[in-house]
């Protein structure tokens, strides 16, 4: 992407939120794993536009600052504190000092609007240096346009200002035109706007719209910018405009996927987050949710009814039913469930079968081997053509020191069903477990294990059991 050159963003993040009735901040919630806020920095990170990006920050404010520090480490992304909420005109004043002497673009968005996407803020930026204007707004058309700013235009279509719905008359609020909250302007021009905003309005608040109306008083060109696809301008501002926005998200995401050669077989059943990429003809079986930042190659067969929470890394034609996977990859060829869980870095390798019921954690595991029922195999290296037996446990957790130890399985090894590692242990290579055994020690490579007592016949047992029971009942 070309470089934006010169320019510095606001987000304004600092509003109550009161609608989400949430004790979350409202632009901590989340559309899939990224929170609104999240997605508006990315997109403006990925359209170049990020020299430097200020926050402003009021509602719960170390909350928010907190979590864009902690997600946006080295990068040159500032809160600056807007207390008390004075309205958005307000908001983009509190970042005046940091901008003193600035030559440049300011663009400014809200941290509510989490569909924007990069190429069009690159497009909006792009339209605004090229039109030469010193104040570009977003706009966008709705059927009903209710609950936005209108955009005032003069007979000649040039926009002269936006005006608040509250504020609006009547017949304002048929204009179909609204504000998208997406404004870029010179900074060194239009910054004297910000001593002259007032509050004369129904909000009582300094509105940022009223800089249109102060830029076309003094014969500044402004202009407006019709966005193509008006959703990516929709605001979160109550819990079911957040279901509103994930939808929107997921039926785009879903749409992209299938023209690109992946096979749904129910849209809308299915949800993939937008940072999800899918290779060709791999098949999404109905309920699945796939959220986070995975990566699927072509020709699997993902559900029905997978949960993957992120970092999911699956090679090609793998076969995932009915399972739970979080931070992992999977080699060519392996099938996965009904019923697994796979999490906290699990390597498994190609042409591997992890079955029913079997929990994997923190483990690699080679070429051919299997676990194919009721097992867990944690903080384990297992090696290739290793058969673990249904009922199979790695104890590698003392819950008395609370450490963690390791289990390795070589190449070749078979493991009876319903045996208990207690980890640390190894078992050497094409050695051999006897059902039933609990295993403390290391089993040297070729040889059996047999941790279990050994069985021993009563003879005659039986029928003297009965002869008791009969007895006494007699009685
Ligand atoms: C605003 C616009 C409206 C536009 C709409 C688009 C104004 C006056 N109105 O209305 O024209 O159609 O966005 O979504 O700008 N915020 C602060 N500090 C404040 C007030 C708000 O940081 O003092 C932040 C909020 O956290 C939010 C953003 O600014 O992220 C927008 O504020 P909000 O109250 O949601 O404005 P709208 O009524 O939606
Ligand atoms: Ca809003």
């Amino acid at each position: 992407m070309s470089k934006t050159n010169n320019i510095k963003t606001i987000i304004l993040a600092a509003g109550k939120g009161t609608r989400m009735k949430s004790s979350t901040p409202k632009v901590l919630h989340k559309v899939f794993s990224k929170t609104l806020l999240e997605r508006v920095i990315n997109s403006v990170i990925k359209a170049n536009a990020a020299d430097e990006i200020f926050c402003i920050v009021g509602h719960q404010a170390e909350t928010v600052s907190d979590f864009v520090e902690n997600t946006y480490q080295n990068s040159n992304i500032t809160s600056i504190l807007q207390q008390p909420q004075l309205g958005t005109g307000d908001a983009v004043f509190k970042a005046y000092d940091r901008l003193k002497g600035f030559k440049g673009n300011i663009l400014v968005l809200c941290g509510d609007t989490p569909l924007l996407t990069a190429e069009t803020i690159e497009k909006f930026i792009t339209y605004h240096n090229e039109s030469k204007s010193v104040l570009t707004v977003m706009s966008a058309k709705f059927d009903n346009p209710k609950g936005y700013g209108r955009i005032i235009r003069t007979e000649n279509g040039d926009v002269s200002g936006i005006i608040e719905e509250k504020d609006a008359t009547s017949e304002q609020k048929l204009i179909n035109e609204v504000n998208a909250g997406v404004y870029c302007f010179d900074w060194e021009k239009v910054s004297p706007a910000f001593f002259e905003l007032t509050t004369n309005n129904e909000q009582g608040e300094y509105y940022l719209t009223d800089i249109v109306s102060w830029s076309v008083k003094n014969n500044f060109k402004v202009q407006g910018y019709i966005l193509e696809d008006n959703k990516e301008m929709f605001g979160v501002n109550s819990k079911a405009d957040l279901a509103a926005a994930t939808t929107i998200l997921k039926d785009k995401t879903n749409n992209y996927l299938m023209t690109e050669g992946v096979t749904l077989i129910d849209p809308a059943s299915t949800w993939i987050s937008p940072e999800t990429t899918i290779g060709r003809d791999t098949v999404i079986y109905p309920g699945c949710y796939i959220d986070g930042e995975n990566n699927i190659a072509e020709d699997c067969e993902i559900g029905p009814n997978s949960y993957f929470c992120g970092n999911v890394k699956i090679e090609k034609n793998v076969k995932i039913i009915q399972s739970k996977i979080s931070d992992s990859s999977i080699g060519e060829n392996s099938q996965i469930g009904p019923f697994a869980h796979l999490r906290q870095n699990v390597n498994v390798a190609n042409d591997v079968r992890i079955g029913n019921f079997v929990e994997v954690k923190n483990s690699n595991i080679s070429n051919n081997t299997n676990a194919a029922h009721l097992a867990y195999v944690g903080d384990a290296e297992v090696g290739q053509q290793v058969n673990i037996g249904a009922g199979t446990i790695t104890a590698n957790y003392d819950p008395i020191t609370k450490i963690k130890s390791k289990t390795i399985i070589e190449d070749g090894v078979k493991i009876g069903s319903n045996s208990v590692l207690i980890a640390p242990v190894k078992l050497g290579k094409k050695s051999a477990v006897a059902a039933g055994s609990v295993i403390t020690k290391e089993v040297s490579e070729g040889s059996l294990a047999i941790g279990r007592s050994p069985q021993k016949a009563v003879e005659g047992w039986v029928e003297k059991k009965i002869c008791t029971v009969q007895k006494n009942e007699i009685i």
